[in-house]
């Protein structure tokens, strides 16, 4: 089990599996993109299979979600899924993407075991698309979403995230666009976790904001039975229902009583938090023949010290040195 000294237990794993994407958006990347890890240090199909099965089978890990960067740009994404699908127990498999060539895997992807994907788009303009991630693929991320539902892979989540004088116009129409498209919309606050530290509070368009926006064209109540439980998300029904809508207030209502992750970058690196300072490096025992119940010790040892939340709100937060296309999410 991945206890910490609050009692909390990690049993939802996040495994990033590229630090690389083919979008640029502006809240997360620069213009020109980052500095790539290398092959090498990446973790191969067979050593992410592996930690995903020590989690599985030795320390009760019971969903898994693979993102990036962009995580369908990994060429073993489908054979990892495979693979992970057939461990025993079977772990909850989702995807987290910027839905760009999803319109040609989702197939492929349930056929191999996925159950679930989270898919990222902040506008319906694809001028405003294009402004937002510095790329014309508007079009793409809408395919794929509806390659994903016809796929079955319900239900299809979308996150948005608000710029203020961007897209923060948007809330009503997205949620309209969802409900009738059968997506399950949530609203994230933005993080500090751009690759350019320019994050500020003040810019963030903030939950209340969202609800506020919401509200202008919908009524929304609180999500009956709405146990929150460790999911990020905050929901809401929708007129009434069935429909929902969720935010993931990060910043101005944390999560971090109840969070369940354990993380997994793509080079080996486990983190504990989205918002760490510090990881353990699991890569160089995995590489110099530990065995599966060292490396179990050695992640048991890495959750515990987890700190009760992100620090957000300490007047000595301090970013981390990855952003969050380098943390997976
Ligand atoms: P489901 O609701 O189960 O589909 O998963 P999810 O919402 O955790 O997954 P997703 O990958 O779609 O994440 C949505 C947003 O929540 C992203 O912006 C994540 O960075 C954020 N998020 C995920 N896990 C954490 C966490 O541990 N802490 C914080 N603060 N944010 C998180
Ligand atoms: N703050 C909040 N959300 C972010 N995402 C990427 N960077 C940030 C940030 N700084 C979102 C993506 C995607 C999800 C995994 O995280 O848009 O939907
Ligand atoms: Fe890529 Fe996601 Fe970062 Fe956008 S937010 S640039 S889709 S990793």
């Amino acid at each position: 089990m991945l206890i910490d000294t609050y009692g909390r237990v990690a049993t939802d794993l996040r495994v990033s599996l590229t630090d690389r994407c083919n979008l640029r958006c502006t809240y997360c990347m620069p213009e020109e993109g980052l500095q790539w890890l290398a092959k090498p240090e990446l973790l191969t199909d067979d050593e992410i299979v592996r930690m995903v099965r020590i989690g599985v089978t030795d320390l009760g890990v019971k969903d898994v979600r693979f993102t990036g960067g962009e995580p369908l740009l990994r060429p073993g994404l489908v054979s990892i899924i495979e693979r992970v699908a057939a461990l025993e127990p079977r772990p909850r498999i989702s995807l987290t993407t910027n839905g760009i060539g999803l319109g040609r895997t989702a197939a492929a992807l349930r056929d191999a075991g996925l159950n679930r994907v989270n898919v990222s788009l902040d506008t319906l303009r694809p001028d405003v698309f294009q402004a937002m991630t510095r790329r014309k693929r508007h079009h793409d991320v809408i395919g794929g979403l509806e390659a994903a539902r016809a796929a079955g892979l319900a239900p299809v989540k979308v996150n948005a995230v608000l710029m203020r004088g961007v897209n923060d116009d948007e809330a009503p129409d997205l949620l309209q666009w969802a409900v009738e498209n059968d997506y399950e919309l949530r609203f994230i606050e933005q993080m500090p976790l751009d690759a350019q530290h320019g994050w500020q509070r003040s810019d963030m368009v903030t939950a209340e904001e969202i609800l506020e926006s919401l509200g202008t064209r919908f009524t929304l109540t609180p999500e009956p039975n709405g146990a929150r439980g460790s999911a990020p998300a905050e929901r809401w029904l929708v007129d009434g229902g069935p429909a929902r809508v969720g935010v993931i207030a990060s910043v101005t209502r944390p999560f971090c009583r109840a969070c369940d992750r354990t993380r997994l970058t793509a080079d080996g690196q486990v983190r504990d938090c989205l918002f760490a300072r510090t990881e353990s490096d699991l890569r160089a025992p995995l590489r110099s023949g530990a065995t599966d119940a060292e490396i179990a010790a050695l992640w048991k040892t890495a959750m515990w010290g987890k700190k009760a939340g992100s620090g957000l709100d300490d007047p000595s937060f301090l970013q981390p040195d990855r952003p969050m296309s380098a943390i997976g999410g």
